[in-house]
């Protein structure tokens, strides 16, 4: 369900948004007990912050404070959604829908904004 409207034009960035995508897809088929892989789906996403904010650094793209502090705040909000899981309040296409919305949103408010730092920019 991966469209090129959320192309940030950045291949590595979007090629770990398509797997993201890919493994909400993947948890939504599984059959039976779905909270192993809705774990990795947490933790892919918040691996994927950091890797954005690496990306970001070592291509020179223009991670703003504001779309860290963002990082930041999904993060917690990540790992309170952990915290619902475990308590089993989640049912499983609640928390598919919750992860596919944090990650468009995300990517339409933040990352499509990304380009690359230029002199005249700084
Ligand atoms: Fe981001």
């Amino acid at each position: 369900m991966y469209y090129t409207y959320f192309s940030t034009g950045n291949m590595q960035i979007d090629g770990e948004h398509a797997n993201i995508d890919c493994m909400i897809d993947l948890c939504r088929q599984s059959e039976g007990d779905w909270a192993s892989s809705a774990r990795l789906l947490i933790s892919g996403l918040a691996n994927h912050l950091d890797s954005e904010e690496k990306v970001c650094q070592e291509e020179g793209l223009n991670m703003t404070p504001e779309h860290l502090d963002e990082h930041r705040i999904l993060k917690v909000r990540l790992a309170l959604i952990e915290k619902q899981l475990d308590r089993g309040e989640l049912e499983k296409e609640a928390f598919l829908t919750i992860l596919r919305d944090i990650l468009f949103y995300h990517i339409s408010n933040f990352d499509k904004q990304l380009k690359p730092v230029t002199p005249n920019s700084i």
